[in-house]
C-alpha cells in the first residue's frame, strides 16, 4: 500500500463536515488504494463533539483510515498535510454586519493562514469551503508567504453541480452530458453560471434547451437562491451536499478532470480583467495533479456584465478586508 496521505479538516464538528469526513475516510478524495489521516482541527468548544464523530469514524471501520488526530491547535492541524479542507468559520450573528463577518472570518483565516505556511507540505492542496470562501481563501493565501498561492483555491463547485441537474434536467439529458459549463466569480448569490459554451451531448447547450428567457430568469437566480431555498425546505442549510462538491473538487484536481471544465475559485492573474490576486471562479481543466486556466473565451454583453457584477462584489470585499492582506 501507499503512504497515507494527511488531510487536514477544519470545522471538524461541524454539519459539512459529518458528511464529508466520511466520505473521505472511504476513500473517495484519493481513491480506494491510498490510506488517509485525518488531522481535524474545531474551536476549544467543539472538541467534545469532535470526539463524537471520531467515535463514529471509527465505528465504521474503514480499511483506509489510518488514524485521526484532533485538535484546537491550527499548527497541530497543518503539520505535513498533503490537503487541507477549510470547512470552519465564524457565521453571521444576530445584529452582526457583512463587514463584521468578513472581519471575524479575516482573523481566523490569516491565523490559519501563517499556520499553513510553517507546517504544510509545498504542494498541499488547499480548498476554502468556509464563508465568505473567495476572500477567505485570498487571505489564507496573502498569509502564507512561503505557500504557492495556486495551491489555495475557494469552493464553487456546488453552485456548479446546481446548475449542472438543473440544465440536465431541461434539455432531458444526463448531467454527465453537459461540458464545458463554469461558473465564474464569487460564491455568493452574484455567481454567474454561463452556459455560453457548454454543449449536451456535444450539441451547443443553448440551442438544445432554446429558452433563453428560463436561462436568464430561471436558472440563473435558482442556482444564485439554492441555498436559501435549502434551508427555507430542510430547516438546515446544504451540508451533504456542500461536502460532496468539496470532494469533487479535490478530486478532480488530484485525479483530472478528464478535459471538461470544472469551476474553481483561483488567484486572478488578471485573466478576463479580474483583479490580479483576487480569488474568482474561473474555467479551469484539471490534469497530473495541477490546473489551467480555460484562456481566450469571448464574453458578449450579458455575460461581461455578470462577470462585472460578481468581481465588483469580490473586489469590494477585497478592501474590507485591506489591512488583513
Ligand atoms: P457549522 O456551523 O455546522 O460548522 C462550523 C464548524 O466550524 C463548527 O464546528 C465551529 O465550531 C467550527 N469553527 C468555527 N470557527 C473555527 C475556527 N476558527 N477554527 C476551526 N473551526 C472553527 O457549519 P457548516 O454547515 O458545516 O458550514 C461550514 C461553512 O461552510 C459555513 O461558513 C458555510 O457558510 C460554508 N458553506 C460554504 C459553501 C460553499 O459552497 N463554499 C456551501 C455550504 C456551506
Amino acid at each position: 500500500m501507499t503512504q497515507p496521505k494527511r488531510i487536514a479538516v477544519t470545522g471538524a464538528a461541524g454539519q459539512i463536515c459529518y458528511s464529508l469526513l466520511f466520505r473521505i475516510a472511504n476513500g473517495d478524495v484519493y481513491g480506494k488504494d491510498t490510506p488517509v489521516v485525518l488531522q481535524l482541527l474545531d474551536l476549544p468548544q467543539a472538541q467534545k463533539a469532535v470526539q463524537g464523530v471520531v467515535m463514529e469514524l471509527e465505528d465504521c471501520a474503514f480499511p483506509l483510515l489510518q488514524g485521526v488526530t484532533i485538535t484546537d491547535d491550527p499548527a497541530t492541524a497543518f503539520r505535513d498535510i498533503d490537503a487541507g479542507f477549510f470547512v470552519g468559520s465564524r457565521p453571521r450573528t444576530q445584529g452582526m454586519e457583512r463587514r463584521d463577518l468578513l472581519s471575524a472570518n479575516a482573523e481566523i483565516f490569516r491565523t490559519q493562514g501563517r499556520a499553513l505556511n510553517e507546517g504544510a507540505k509545498r504542494d498541499a492542496k488547499v480548498i476554502v469551503v468556509g464563508n465568505p470562501a473567495n476572500t477567505n481563501a485570498m487571505i489564507l493565501a496573502a498569509n502564507a508567504k512561503d505557500f504557492p498561492t495556486e495551491n489555495v483555491t475557494a469552493m464553487l463547485r456546488l453552485d456548479h453541480n446546481r446548475a449542472l441537474t438543473q440544465f440536465a434536467k431541461k434539455a432531458g439529458v444526463s448531467v454527465d452530458a453537459i461540458e464545458k459549463f463554469v461558473v465564474w466569480g464569487n460564491h455568493s448569490p452574484t455567481m454567474f453560471a454561463d452556459w455560453a459554451n457548454a454543449t449536451a451531448d456535444g450539441k451547443p447547450l443553448p440551442q438544445v434547451i432554446g429558452d433563453e428567457a428560463w436561462y436568464k430568469d430561471t436558472l440563473i437566480p435558482t442556482v444564485a437562491k439554492r441555498g436559501t431555498a435549502i434551508i427555507e425546505a430542510r430547516g438546515a442549510s446544504s451540508a451533504a451536499s456542500a461536502a460532496n462538491a468539496a470532494i469533487d473538487h479535490m478530486r478532480d484536481w488530484i485525479s483530472g478532470s478528464n478535459g471538461d471544465w470544472v469551476s474553481m475559485g483561483i488567484s486572478s492573474d488578471g485573466s478576463y480583467g479580474i483583479p490580479e490576486g483576487v480569488m474568482a471562479g474561473v474555467p479551469v481543466i484539471c490534469s497530473n495533479g495541477s490546473y489551467e486556466r480555460v484562456q481566450g473565451l469571448k464574453l458578449d454583453a450579458f455575460a461581461q456584465q455578470m462577470l462585472d457584477r460578481t468581481v465588483a462584489e469580490l473586489v469590494e470585499e477585497r478592501e474590507a478586508v485591506s489591512a488583513l492582506l
